[in-house]
């Protein structure tokens, strides 16, 4: 499959005839050759932070589909893990970190993550950027500060993310010190994978959505604005994808206040606000359910054609409203594909 249309022209603000197209969790289980790297890898942080198998494992899913853009394969729970908290991924069981019961646990810290755990992050970049094709993007990532503090508080997965809303509401200084010091990491390592070659990054706030307008404000909205503009102080031009899942409302201050150049919406929001207030000041990825191209067939037919119908005439990349699940069949995803493509 030829590749016709960049992400960069549209994050630079040009529609394109066709979307371009990728997957949140593109590099993952869904995909067999994944399952047999990952089984030869060890731990989780040793395939990311190898850059010979991380290389690869990015460049899986763009070989096999010809997506018009590769992400990084690492975690948003990279940087925790080089500000000295232990983090471990547990088969079937998801992320288990030392949780951070306290103030002092917090302040306790360091100033700045350790780059020599972050260099085959960068090395990684690098190798996937010089591997591909140049009309295919390259994007890099970080957790938003939320997000990642949300793991680094109850030291796991939550469905409520209640361990972090309480010390946020409990102790707000506290908690805007451990925001504050992942803003500082995150701009610097935004910036070394910028540098590295990423041609894009994306800030994925998963949890955004679970906040009250005024808590989203405090710890999504300017954190994420702090990040996009001390990043765009270094770099200029850096292009930046916000992913605030879930904010709704909130997505108009959003795009308003963070200088992004795109944001990436789920499944569940109301297409035409987003098509009449949000695309006509910034470009548009998602949204397609997860579980659409999990059911496949008609409905996967009918959801794809309702995302174009909704977004393909303005500054869009097509996506998923979340990471493609493992248990994703391979046709569904040539399906999409063509669906997609046949606009061109
Ligand atoms: O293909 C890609 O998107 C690039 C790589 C990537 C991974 N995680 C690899 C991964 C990216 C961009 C992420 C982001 C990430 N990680 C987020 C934000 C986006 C989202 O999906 O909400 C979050 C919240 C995490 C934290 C995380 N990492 C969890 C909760 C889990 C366990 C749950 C799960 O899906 O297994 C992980 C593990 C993880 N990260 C896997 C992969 C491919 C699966 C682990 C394995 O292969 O053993």
């Amino acid at each position: 499959m030829t590749v016709k249309n960049s992400i960069l022209d549209v994050l630079d603000g040009k529609p394109a005839e066709v979307p371009p197209v990728w997957m949140m969790r593109q590099a993952g289980r869904y995909l067999p050759e994944y399952r047999e790297l990952r089984a030869k890898a060890g731990s989780f942080l040793e395939l990311c932070f190898t850059p010979e198998m991380a290389t690869e494992v990015t460049l899986q899913p763009v070989r096999r589909f010809g997506f018009d853009a590769a992400i990084l394969f690492s975690d948003i729970l990279v940087i925790p893990h080089a500000l000295g908290q232990t983090v471990r991924f547990e088969a079937g069981e998801g992320p288990r970190l030392e949780p951070l019961g306290d103030a002092a646990a917090i302040d306790r810290l360091p100033e700045a993550v350790d780059d020599d755990v972050l260099s085959p992050v960068y090395e990684t970049v690098r190798r996937a950027k010089a591997a591909l094709d140049p009309k295919v993007a390259l994007l890099g990532f970080c957790g938003a500060p939320w997000t990642v503090a949300t793991y680094m508080v109850a030291g796991h997965g939550t469905p409520d993310q209640a361990p972090a809303r309480l010390l946020a509401y409990r102790e707000p200084e506290v908690f805007q010190r451990l925001i504050d010091r992942l803003v500082t990491c995150s701009i610097t390592y935004l910036h070394n994978q910028i540098r590295a070659g990423a041609d894009a990054v994306q800030l994925f706030d998963t949890w955004a959505g679970v906040l009250p307008p005024e808590e989203f404000r405090r710890w999504c909205l300017e954190p994420a604005a702090r990040i996009a503009e001390g990043l765009r102080r270094l770099v200029p031009g850096a292009r930046i994808i916000g992913f605030p899942r879930g904010a709704g409302a909130g997505l108009a201050d959003y795009v308003a206040q963070v200088p992004v150049n795109a944001v990436s919406v789920d499944w569940a929001v109301d297409r035409t606000v987003i098509r009449e207030r949000i695309q006509p000041k910034v470009a548009i990825q998602g949204n397609l359910d997860p579980l659409a191209l999990l059911a496949g067939g008609d409905a996967l037919d009918r959801s794809v054609d309702a995302v174009l119908e909704a977004f393909s005439a303005g500054r869009f990349i097509f996506n998923l409203g979340h990471g493609i699940l493992p248990e994703t069949p391979l046709a569904h995803v040539e399906r999409m594909l063509a669906r997609v493509r046949a606009l061109g």
